[in-house]
């Protein structure tokens, strides 16, 4: 895979943004990114509330235009975890095998991945995917997206002829 994309991480943590806990997980994600896709563009850390959350969406998607963006955290079950719904109310189409498949994989780590309710969906040119918040979640589920990130980023601008190649060429 080339490594041309741009990208953006947004961390959603109320703790973070107030500076009262460091966040290790998007710098973590960030060096994966340029490890292996491309740059990253944004990096953004926001608290646990849905305005903050979408607003900060429809920014890296309408006006900085990254091809994808990855949010850490929010997907819990507590009553500050927001992402989805905030995730929700912005994109244009639902991606669920995306966030289907990094609970199923991640089952095989963790039976919590139960609890994570991340979602991923399109909005304009740009590809939105939920991750669980800690490090270690993170890091495991951008392993299990990655094979498929270049092809849905040239799904998206509608730069694929032929979606039957062989998966290597992924
Ligand atoms: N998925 C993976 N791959 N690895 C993990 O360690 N942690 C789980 C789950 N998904 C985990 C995971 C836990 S403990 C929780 S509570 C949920 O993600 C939600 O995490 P969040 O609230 O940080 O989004």
């Amino acid at each position: 895979m080339e490594k041309g994309m741009n990208t953006a991480v947004i961390t959603v943590s109320t703790r973070s943004a107030a500076g009262e806990r460091e966040d290790t997980s998007g710098p973590a994600l960030c060096t994966l990114i340029e490890e292996t896709i491309g740059r990253v563009v944004h990096y953004a850390v926001v608290s646990d509330d849905q305005s903050a959350i979408s607003s900060e969406l429809i920014r890296v998607c309408d006006e900085i235009c990254a091809d994808i963006v990855f949010t850490l955290g929010g997907t819990g079950l507590a009553p500050s975890d927001v992402t989805p719904e905030s995730t929700e109310s912005v994109i244009e189409k639902a991606v669920p095998g995306i966030s289907e498949t990094i609970r199923a994989r991640s089952l095989e780590k963790t039976s919590r991945a139960m609890l994570s309710r991340g979602i991923a969906g399109v909005r304009r040119n740009t590809l939105i995917i939920n991750m669980p918040g800690s490090e270690k979640a993170v890091r495991e589920s951008f392993e299990i997206v990655l094979p498929v990130l270049g092809h849905a980023v040239e799904l998206i601008h509608g730069s694929v002829k032929d979606c039957g190649r062989p998966i290597e060429e992924d």
